[in-house]
């Protein structure tokens, strides 16, 4: 008799882990959690100094493919990374709307359409490090890598606010992270920011702001922000709020610090409350295959790397330019896949067949998107060393 209570036990008990093993694998919410954890990062990517962890892939690796695979995606992060499972996160909704919502991750995946939505994800600070050789910048010595573009699957965020029923007067959407996070001050609170509501109601396909739950066919790693992040296409990383768990809709920007004080374009710290957030990223471009102090062979070789075009709504990349003079003089450089592959708020893979002849020389880069923006030569400093986009320079040695 015991023994067939205990085997009924365990019978109903893997019984019911099976079950939810099946809906967690349906919904994408099952991990293989020998693939993701810091040492999985500090594995395949370069880790920048210091605590929490922030790293970024060899840029090769970066340009190998359209799509960037996990194990070369950057990862930044303003506190320690949360180890979640899926069933200990809800995402509350509340505000300006008339019905606030409390829901676990396998419901709102079951209520709403899944989306897939292609977008490159970029840290405002990404080539902090050149911007620092003009003058010191604090932060994260970001070089080239805090990009990547992924393919995100998820439910619209517009259809939850749907859900929700905004209210009339609405005009921001917070978000808000799990992750404690502690400030200068040692006080402790978590990431998180807002976007303006016409972006959140976006319908278009290729403009959608997700609630993600997956990242190039896999449920997001603990890094990237499992269970469920937002996707906001064209801005920069910083409002793409990972591990979410509460949205927030006002009439007024988040006051949460990422968004009232820091990523903003100043010049003195007293400047900051009287500037607008960062939203878009700026247009961008930068030489993957070659390092700065390389020595190359001379002759015909194939030069490669990223261009990303300004986060406006359906602007794209137009043409990237190389030169190998130091920009006095310039050749077009191919996209990849034709001018059919640039497509808004993604970046565009290049490549370049240059002749180098022996002696110095600085490759530079260079890239004009479809609303005419270009990169400026030298990229204009700011106090916080955000959206740095100066032609980028890599000077080698040709033998
Ligand atoms: N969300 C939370 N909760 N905490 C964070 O520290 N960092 C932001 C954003 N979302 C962050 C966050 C920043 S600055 C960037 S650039 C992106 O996440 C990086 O996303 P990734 O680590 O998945 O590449």
């Amino acid at each position: 008799m015991p023994t067939t209570l205990c085997s009924r036990r365990r019978f109903l008990a893997s019984a019911s882990a099976l079950a939810s093993a099946i809906v967690l694998q349906r919904y994408g919410l099952s991990q293989d959690r020998s693939v993701s954890s810091p040492a999985r990062v500090k594995k395949d990517l370069f880790v920048h100094p210091g605590e929490p962890l922030n790293a970024e892939p060899e840029l090769e690796n970066l340009v190998a493919s359209r799509i960037t695979p996990l194990q070369h995606f950057y990862v930044r992060n303003h506190g320690p990374i949360p180890q979640l499972t899926a069933d200990q996160v809800r995402l509350t909704v509340d505000g300006m709307v008339h019905k606030k919502l409390d829901l676990g991750v396998e419901e709102l995946q079951g209520k709403h359409k899944q989306h897939t939505v292609e977008a490159t994800l970029t840290c405002a600070g990404n080539r902090r490090e050149e911007m620092a050789r003009l003058k010191p910048v604090a932060g994260v010595q970001w070089q080239e890598g805090a990009i990547g573009n992924g393919q995100w699957k998820g439910i619209a965020l517009a259809d939850v606010l749907k859900q929700a029923d905004v209210r009339d007067g609405a005009k921001h959407v917070w978000f808000e992270g799990l992750d404690p996070i502690k400030e200068k001050d040692g006080s402790v609170a978590p990431f998180g920011g807002s976007i303006p509501m016409e972006k959140a109601l976006a319908m278009r396909d290729d403009a959608l702001c997700l609630i993600a739950f997956q990242m190039n066919g896999q449920p997001l790693l603990p890094e990237h922000g499992f269970p469920m992040r937002t996707v906001i296409p064209g801005y920069i990383g910083a409002r793409s709020v990972k591990w979410l768990s509460k949205i927030t809709v006002s009439d007024r920007p988040s006051p949460n610090h990422y968004l009232a004080d820091a990523y903003k374009l100043i010049q003195t710290t007293e400047e900051a409350k009287q500037r607008d957030p960062i939203y878009q990223f700026a247009i961008n471009s930068a030489i993957c295959t070659v390092e700065d102090g390389e020595t190359l062979k001379a002759g015909k070789t194939t030069i490669a790397g990223y261009a990303l075009p300004t986060g406006a709504p359906g602007c794209t990349i137009e043409s990237v330019e190389v030169s190998l003079d130091g920009g006095k003089s310039w050749q077009a450089a191919k996209l990849e896949g034709g001018d059919k592959s640039a497509m808004p708020f993604t970046w565009s893979l290049w490549t370049a067949d240059v002749e180098l002849m022996p002696g110095k020389h600085q490759l530079v880069v260079r890239a004009t998107d479809s609303k005419g923006n270009k990169q400026p030569e030298k990229g204009p400093w700011n106090l916080k060393g955000y959206l740095f986009n100066g032609w980028h320079r890599v000077n080698v040695d040709v033998a």
